[in-house]
């Protein structure tokens, strides 16, 4: 596989074509930001968490039976994935109340929820990624019914396979970003990264935060707590 001109740099991954049109690879950057990009740091060796993370857990749910982007990792950083359209969504996933949940409605982090909830940002870094509903995805014409009841479908399906995952490594899935994609033929797969950068982890006994929050929230520990999860992944799979 040929790695050719650079196609997109974003704010933690770059995504390079190859000599194959339907294929891309992904190249994993330790470069952290939070707040829409406001705040901005380097987490030494996250990149190669990262890539190797979400590797392991997109071919885990692939088993599950969700379809993903993942082809084959091909260096510690650098993946090769289905060349998809994003669907400007971000879609967000949430067992136990924590981040901008707590904050919007006013509760404390922590609150178990009787089942888990979805809700939708529209990708658009100049609004700030506003909270949308699937009306207004709709309306604004970024998924069809269709592509939204699947993506509906997936989400859920990760969340009860992740979230039982997690749980056999000490570890409570407290919530999580997902982002989808469509093929060229246009169905819809799992596209992006599940990463300590996409989920709220908390260590099952502790409640102790080995994710992004660590870095959001000046914690201190970042690299300590992605390297503590990926561990745990490891010795599990
Ligand atoms: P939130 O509570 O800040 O809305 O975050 C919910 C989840 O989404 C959390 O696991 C972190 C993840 N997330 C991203 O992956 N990217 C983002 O830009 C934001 C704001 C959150
Ligand atoms: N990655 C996002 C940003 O820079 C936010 C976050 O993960 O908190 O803005």
């Amino acid at each position: 596989m040929e790695k050719r001109e650079q196609l997109y740099e974003g704010k933690a991954k770059q995504v390079f074509k190859t000599d194959d049109e339907n294929l891309l690879i992904v190249s994993y950057k330790d470069d952290a930001t939070a707040f829409n990009g406001m705040k901005k740091g380097t987490i030494t060796g996250k990149g190669v968490i990262n890539n190797q993370m979400s590797n392991l857990l997109m071919q885990y749910l692939e088993k599950k039976g969700i379809p993903t982007h993942f082809v084959e990792e091909l260096n510690p950083r650098e993946t090769l994935v289905r060349k998809v359209s994003i669907v400007p969504l971000e879609v967000i996933v949430r067992n136990i109340s924590a981040g901008s949940f707590s904050k919007r409605y006013g509760i404390e982090e922590g609150i178990v929820f009787d089942a888990p909830t979805i809700e939708f940002s529209y990708k658009n870094d100049d609004l700030g990624d506003p909270l949308i509903n699937a009306y207004h995805a709709l309306a604004l014409k970024l998924a069809t019914a269709a592509e939204i009841e699947q993506i509906k479908q997936y989400a859920f399906m990760v969340n009860d396979s992740l979230k039982a995952f997690w749980a056999s490594c000490g570890v409570t899935l407290v919530d999580f970003k997902l982002e989808f994609g469509r093929l060229t033929g246009g169905s819809i797969v799992l596209a992006d990264e599940i990463s300590p950068d996409t989920c709220r982890l908390w260590d099952s006994k502790t409640g102790e935060k080995l994710d992004k929050d660590r870095f959001r929230r000046d914690l201190g520990g970042v690299e300590d707590a992605y390297a503590e999860v990926m561990k745990r992944l490891t010795d599990k799979l």
